[in-house]
């Protein structure tokens, strides 16, 4: 649950970041986590991005089980860490891993998971992963998704009742007109049987490739040949790599603009690359072998990003006009965001920025009581505070030879 009041079930992305930091105190914990997330998988392979808790009371959370009508799962999906955090959790505990068959479990189930998004949400045709919703790339309120969302007729705010609002500043969350653009394309999805081959058809149609989720599949590829290894599947850990290989070139042959350093969206209904300078196109840092990792490392430094000159690292351009140093994803730093590139500076060798980031996410973390977002600038916490990933890594980035031994 990343927060009791907020987010009062299981989401996918969260378990996978709470995982990361319960396999240093509960290893078992861990592994129940990911365990019973996987439980809700469907049966086209796809991991369901909320997974509900029966004894929460429906009115708690919206849109709960009665709007999705998929039984105790919504039908979005979330961005692919799992098999990454699948394969940490089996490192922190071998023993307790092997005595409950743990990777032999998940690994056909991860399988079937990326198989899902490879042979299903390719509607770019172009070898990467669509999101077919804002809150599949887990970043709900970027101003990536702008464009593409314009084209949406939001729903009417009075047709449904937001919960997010019992919990959450209005200045920090999604304005009313965003949500019924969000409400309007679940709607979209959950009418069309949530068939990706019909999403095209649909009139407002929403399909991005984003850098994010595709950079974290190929990172999710690597750690599943890590697991195939370790099953002694070596033709299975062979094909895992090169599929990793194929999604990082397509992500720098598509997704990557030169003259800016960066990586962008691609709006697939438009067919055109956007160009706001979002926190997912840092995310591609996790990956090795990354080509452009220098320019990539230098915006990350310069006035967009001040890596080691704001606090964490913010979720939007620092300079852009609509940068909102509060609200949900159009500017705070999120701490999942945080770790993330905390491992790719590991990744890319810049190790004292690395150093320097992670205290300052633990600091931050300890000085907002665990916040779920903070401004860049003063380190004011902001959303809900006990949360769930905020505590989980700050538990990995304590134990931070274990950090760096993830990309060893
Ligand atoms: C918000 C975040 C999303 C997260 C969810 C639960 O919707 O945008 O990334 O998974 O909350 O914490």
């Amino acid at each position: 649950m990343p927060s009791r009041e907020l987010y009062p079930h299981q989401w996918s992305w969260d378990s996978a970041f709470i995982a990361f930091g319960l396999r240093h105190v509960a290893p078992e914990r861990a592994r129940r986590e990911l365990v019973t997330l996987f439980s809700a998988q469907w049966r086209d392979g796809r991991v369901p991005h909320i997974l509900f808790n029966p004894d929460t009371p429906p009115e708690a959370y919206f849109p709960g089980p009665g709007f999705w009508r998929a039984g105790r799962t919504s039908g979005l999906i979330q961005p692919p860490v799992h098999a990454r955090a699948v394969w940490a959790t089996h490192r922190a505990d071998p023993d307790g891993s092997a005595a409950e068959a743990f990777l032999g479990t998940l690994y056909p189930r991860l399988v079937a998971w990326h198989r899902y998004l490879t042979r299903h949400r390719d509607l770019g045709g172009r070898g990467l992963v669509s999101i077919v919703h804002p809150w599949e790339s887990g970043m709900d309120n970027s101003p990536a998704w702008d464009a593409p969302l314009s084209r949406v007729t939001p729903e009417a705010a009075t047709s449904f009742t937001r919960r997010d609002l019992d919990h959450g500043e209005a200045a920090d969350r999604p304005s009313d007109e965003d949500y019924g653009r969000y409400v309007r394309l679940a709607a979209e999805y959950r009418d069309c049987g949530y068939s990706d081959a019909r999403w095209p058809e649909v009139s407002d149609g929403f399909s991005v490739e984003d850098p994010g989720v595709n950079a974290l599949l190929a990172d999710a590829e690597l750690a599943l040949a890590e697991i195939a290894d370790a099953l002694a599947l070596p033709s299975a850990a062979a094909a895992h790599r090169e599929s990793a290989a194929r999604i990082a070139k397509t992500l720098v042959d598509t997704l990557w603009d030169d003259a800016a350093g960066f990586f962008f969206a691609r709006d697939v209904h438009a067919d055109v690359l956007g160009d706001k300078h979002t926190c997912a196109g840092l995310i591609p840092l996790v990956l090795p072998d990354l080509p452009v990792a220098p320019a990539l490392l230098a915006t990350a430094a310069g006035p967009r990003f001040a890596l080691g000159r704001v606090r964490g690292v913010p979720s939007y351009d620092l300079t852009a006009a609509d940068f909102d140093p509060a609200r949900y994803w159009r500017g705070p730093s999120w701490f999942n965001v945080g770790w993330l590139v905390h491992r790719g500076l590991v990744r890319h060798g810049e190790v004292a920025l690395a150093r320097r980031l992670g205290a300052d996410l633990v600091a931050l973390a300890g000085q907002t009581g665990f916040a779920e977002y903070t401004d860049p600038f003063t380190g004011t916490g902001h959303g809900t505070r006990s949360f769930g990933w905020t505590a989980a890594l700050t538990l990995d980035l304590l134990s931070g030879p274990a950090q760096e031994a993830l990309v060893a």
